[in-house]
């Protein structure tokens, strides 16, 4: 049996990776610092509540364990906070994730899947976004992430630690099984902050920008469910336990939903009017994001199950329903 260390385990992706990763028979141990998690969130495995930053702790777990491979989940993924505050996302994304890898490399351990995200690619040249699409990450979080990846092509060359990067578009929805869901604070996500207009939880939802070119004006984006998201991440970890190479893939369904759309399919799943309010643009919005995922289809023979907008929704309803309601 495998044994993976999952940092950031007790978030949204880590907790649905970690049940994934169970039920795939390997054995977990999560470390997490709770900033952004929550320990419940964990159905298994052990855990250690602990940061990256501590890099006598780091050496301590990885004393302590065999690991076969490492997951990083653990990072600050708001775009708008990087901008007004970049020093807590370069002290964590950045400085905290080489900490993690030099540990990694002095205890030999060379396998890392890392969590990287299409705002490295900045303001789209084309659509959709392909793995040789140019990275000119617009803001700190997304230039965090591409450093990240530059540091694992040079980590690979001169200690042989092999990774996979996955770039996620927009992960969304939930367990299918109603365990698990997304419970960001603040939350900032369009698909959780839709549904708490629809339950109540929240007054209205606000469109920010109606001027975008677009076909309605609203910003299109590519859902990618929770599960299919995770799913690509066992497919890495198989790859290079079978002796593949350090790779690159971009996660998405290659269809864009605009916001718009979005609010009109969340109506026909919960059956509620959404109310709405029309706002500015968001800062560092690109207009139009989509992902080309031929690659991770082709190559790790990734074939999402729930690529259908309408379900990813119904299963963060669920989640919704069953867990704040
Ligand atoms: N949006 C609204 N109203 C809201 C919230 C969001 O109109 O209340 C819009 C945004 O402007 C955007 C779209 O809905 O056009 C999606 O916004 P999200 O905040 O859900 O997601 P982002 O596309 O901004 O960001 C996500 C991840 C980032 C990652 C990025 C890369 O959260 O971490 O995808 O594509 F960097």
């Amino acid at each position: 049996m495998k044994t993976i260390l999952v940092v950031g385990g007790a978030g949204y992706i880590g907790s649905h990776i970690v049940k994934m990763l169970l039920a795939n028979n390997y054995q977990v141990v999560v470390l997490d610092n709770l900033s952004g998690g929550y320990r419940d969130a964990v159905l298994g495995g052990d855990f250690v509540f602990g940061d990256i930053a501590d890099t006598k702790m780091l050496n301590y777990l990885f004393s302590g364990y065999n690991f076969d491979g490492v997951m990083h989940f653990a990072s600050f993924i708001q775009v708008g906070e990087s901008v007004i505050n970049p020093s807590k996302y370069y002290q964590n994304n950045l400085t905290a994730t080489l900490n993690l890898l030099d540990v990694m490399v002095a205890h030999q351990v060379n396998k890392f899947i890392f969590s990287s995200t299409a705002a490295i690619f900045g303001e789209p040249q084309y659509i959709p976004i392909d793995e040789k699409h140019s990275q000119q990450a617009i803001n700190p979080y997304g230039f965090s992430k591409q450093i990240i990846e530059q540091v694992l092509a040079d980590y690979e060359l001169a200690y042989d630690l092999k990774s996979i990067c996955l770039r996620y578009f927009n992960a969304a929805g939930a367990d299918p099984d109603g365990q698990l869901g997304e419970r960001h604070n603040p939350e900032t996500h369009l698909i959780p902050l839709v549904l708490q207009a629809a339950s109540g939880r929240r007054e209205f939802i606000t469109i920010y920008g109606q001027d975008y070119d677009t076909p309605d004006g609203s910003c299109i984006r590519d859902y990618i469910h929770i599960n299919d998201l995770c799913q690509a991440h066992i497919l890495g970890l198989e790859q290079l336990f079978a002796g593949g190479k350090s790779a690159v893939y971009n996660l998405g369904n290659g269809t864009g939903f605009s916001v718009k759309q979005v609010i009109e399919i969340a109506e026909k799943v919960t059956k509620k009017t959404i109310p709405i309010t029309l706002g500015k643009r968001r800062a560092g919005d690109p207009s139009h994001l989509v992902a080309d995922s031929k690659q991770a289809q082709s190559i790790l023979n990734w074939q999402p199950q729930y690529a259908d907008l309408e379900t990813i929704i119904a299963h963060a309803w669920q989640w919704e329903n069953n867990h704040f309601l």
